[in-house]
């Protein structure tokens, strides 16, 4: 007969994060993540230092979650990871580690694609987070390395039906962030600057992308141009302007993105709007698609602040839900760097 309680430990190392969930079935029993601050001084992640710093921490963060969870590893039902997509060596430590523990402990190891994960952190269940949007519903992936919309019919049905051409969402912050003088990630900054800038002050280019795909590279170079004309009048300008740049920055984002979800919800009849990444951390993107909703009649799923960023916790969701289906990994399992989200 099969077990109605299933434990499940996920270990999240597909960049620069290192974390340790612990579930019972769909429900959140411990999220820990060591964050890696060595990569600040470099303005991006440099891949050797996160696969060097996920070795130190992955031990102490397993353990620290399944003390949280007040689980033992004798209990655990099975292990899962991030097998793609993300850096190579980062990718490396998560999946050695736990093909490890899967063998000594002789459970089953599940393998997670990362996208999914972000996908399906909204059927999470915790104090706070209880309802999960019904299918099916359109999830938009609004990473530092993806923005996606995704037709999502079922767990495993995912369709791609718009993405960017050229940089991420969360690029555009972190690379527009580092010309304003901000530290990496600067999307959270930029956040926080904006809430006191106009962000009618400055306008930036929206590029004409047809169908469903995105574009934010033109906003960025936008923002250079402007920003080397204006720096000639005033060395200063920068320092003076820091919040409307923020927030004019921001707000053009912003409208990129909602002009799309428009569109895809125009176009499919779809209603329920959910989204994830890091990005949908932002408070400008939180408040916009809130205040559409009423519009257009949309249902807006946005998830905790916990599972916004990288996070053990999606993992953990995706492996509950593979279990169930008995979707297993066997020990050659490799990391894969480039995954598609339709890849299980
Ligand atoms: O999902 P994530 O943790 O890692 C990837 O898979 O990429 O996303 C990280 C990205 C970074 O670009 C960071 O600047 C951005 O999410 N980010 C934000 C906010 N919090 C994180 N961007 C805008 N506003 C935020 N509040
Ligand atoms: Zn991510």
């Amino acid at each position: 007969m099969p077990k109605d309680r299933i434990f499940i430990l996920a270990v999240e190392s597909s960049c620069d994060d290192t974390s340790a969930a612990v579930f019972e079935n769909e429900n959140k029993l411990s999220n820990v993540t060591a964050t890696q601050k060595v990569h600040e001084a470099y303005g991006g992640v440099v891949p050797e230092l996160a696969s060097r710093a996920h070795q130190q921490h992955i031990v102490p963060v397993i353990h620290e979650a399944l003390r949280q969870a007040n689980v033992k590893m004798s209990q655990l039902d099975a292990v899962a990871f991030t097998k793609g997509p993300g850096l190579m060596g980062s990718l490396l430590v998560g999946n050695a580690f736990m093909k490890s523990l899967a063998l000594s402990l002789d459970i089953p190891l599940i393998g997670v694609n990362h996208m999914q994960g972000h996908i399906l952190a909204h059927f999470i269940k915790d104090e706070v987070q209880q309802k999960a949007p019904s299918f099916p519903f359109l999830g938009i992936t609004i990473s530092g390395g993806h923005t996606q919309i995704v037709k999502v019919n079922s767990h495993f049905d995912m369709q791609i039906i718009g993405e960017t051409l050229d940089d991420a969402i969360g690029e555009a912050f972190d690379k527009c962030g580092k010309m304003f003088g901000l530290n990496y990630p600067a999307g959270p900054e930029i956040d926080q600057l904006a809430k006191s800038g106009n962000p009618l002050k400055y306008q930036f280019a929206k590029p004409q992308v047809k169908g469903l795909d995105f574009s934010f590279s033109g906003l960025k170079t936008s923002v250079l141009y402007f920003l080397q004309k204006k720096l000639k009048e005033d060395s200063d300008f920068i320092k003076h302007n820091l919040q409307d740049l923020c927030a004019s920055f921001q707000h053009t984002a912003v409208q990129i993105l909602l002009d799309k979800i428009k569109k895809a919800s125009q176009l499919t009849g779809i209603k329920t709007i959910a989204i994830g990444g890091g990005v949908s951390a932002n408070s400008g993107i939180r408040e916009a698609l809130q205040s559409q909703s009423k519009q257009h009649n949309w249902e807006v799923f946005t998830p905790s602040f916990e599972y916004c960023t990288d996070n053990a916790a999606m993992i953990a969701i995706v492996a509950y839900f593979k279990y169930r289906e008995n979707q297993f990994s066997d020990l050659s399992i490799t990391a894969k760097a480039r995954l598609k989200l339709t890849d299980n």
